[in-house]
């Protein structure tokens, strides 16, 4: 006697449709083979060691998963097609059967079998991402995060920047990975570009550590990735690679102080007698602030707010009349200034380039 059940022939059809859709769906989206960082955010095109190890480890475990997916699927699907109810079948319970040794034997060890592979590959990843050990000539940044922006800082080197995190091109020749150490100031977060690897968490009163080695330069593009607020969305992040003379470059201007233009004289007297010392900090001045981001290289940033904004004169002149207008809720208040003082303290800002 055959097993009939009692599902409508359109069912089993509709499923096997939506079956065969997901299953090429699944396998359409496999990667295109590390593309250059055009602003991407796919862990599918890692251009770093510790994201392509991840990306490894994840095409394994897409595979092993898919593979499951295609033969459960697939049985259940032959299953309700060929053992669908027929007109003329008896109304009667089918035989129903109990224990078979084998069929119980394979359905346990191969599962075990299958959880065992993942697990030692899982291991292996992690221990080559959290295991590496920084070379000596390592570039070492801390990353704050804040709500809603991220400071960098270069403590060896003595820089402090914001939302833009500048390393050098890792080469065959020269390996020039980038270690970081990730703090908070408030509350978690998660630094996370895609490109260059895992997410880690950014936790308050701890210190979490990774590291990146991207391996062409460009711009690459990332996000907090963990709830932290009302501008949580907009709190993205920029790693910017350089070759390696570009980045000497950076790093020589970065290290300059601010030139002083006395034709900004009376902007920068708006500046250090309002507020906005209390926040920020400038090197080399008395602005020493620490809430907010440093501004002693302001201009060379490409974006405001954190990403929100590009980072031009009337993106500025906008945001420092009233921050919540661009970004609603950030903890930047307006100053409530005077048009006479906007102008001269933008005009003041343009010069800290
Ligand atoms: Cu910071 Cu979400």
């Amino acid at each position: 006697m055959k097993l009939r059940l009692r599902l409508p022939t359109g069912f089993a059809w509709v499923f096997a449709t939506a079956f065969v859709l997901c299953s090429t769906a699944t396998f359409s989206a496999a990667p295109a083979f590390a593309a250059a960082p055009n602003r991407v955010t796919s862990i599918f095109k890692p251009l770093s060691t510790p994201a392509q190890a991840v990306y490894e480890i994840s095409l394994l475990a897409l595979a092993i998963c898919g593979a499951i997916f295609l033969v459960v699927g697939g049985l259940l699907a032959y299953t309700i097609v060929r053992f669908r109810r027929r007109p003329g079948d008896e109304v009667r319970e089918p035989p129903q059967v109990y224990g078979s040794n084998q069929i119980e034997l394979a359905w346990t060890v191969i599962p075990i079998l299958i959880v065992f592979v993942l697990i030692l590959a899982t291991a292996r990843t992690i221990y080559d991402v959290q295991g590496a050990i920084p070379p000596a000539d390592a570039l070492n940044a801390t990353v704050v995060g804040h709500q809603w922006w991220w400071e960098i800082r270069y403590p060896k080197l003595g820089i402090v920047t914001a939302n833009e995190l500048h390393v050098p091109v890792s080469e065959m020749s020269k390996r020039r990975p980038t270690f970081l150490k990730l703090e908070s100031a408030d509350v978690a977060h998660s630094f996370w570009v895609p490109q260059l690897a895992g997410k880690t968490d950014v936790i308050p009163n701890r210190e979490n550590v990774m590291w990146i080695e991207p391996t062409q330069p460009g711009t690459y593009v990332g996000n907090c990735a963990e709830y932290c607020g009302m501008q949580h969305a907009r709190m993205l992040l920029r790693v910017i690679v350089h070759p390696p003379e570009d980045f000497e470059r950076w790093l020589a201007a970065q290290q300059k102080p601010p030139v002083d233009d006395p034709q900004m004289a009376a902007g920068r007297d708006v500046f250090f007698t309002t507020s906005c010392i209390n926040c920020h900090a400038i090197r080399g001045t008395k602005a020493v602030g620490k809430f907010g981001p440093d501004l002693t290289h302001l201009m060379s940033r490409q974006t405001l707010g954190a990403g929100v904004v590009a980072n031009t004169e009337e993106n500025l002149q906008t945001w420092v009349r009233d921050p919540q207008h661009i970004k609603p809720g950030a903890l930047m208040p307006n100053m409530q200034l005077t048009d006479d003082e906007l102008n001269r303290i933008v005009g003041y800002l343009l010069t800290l380039k």
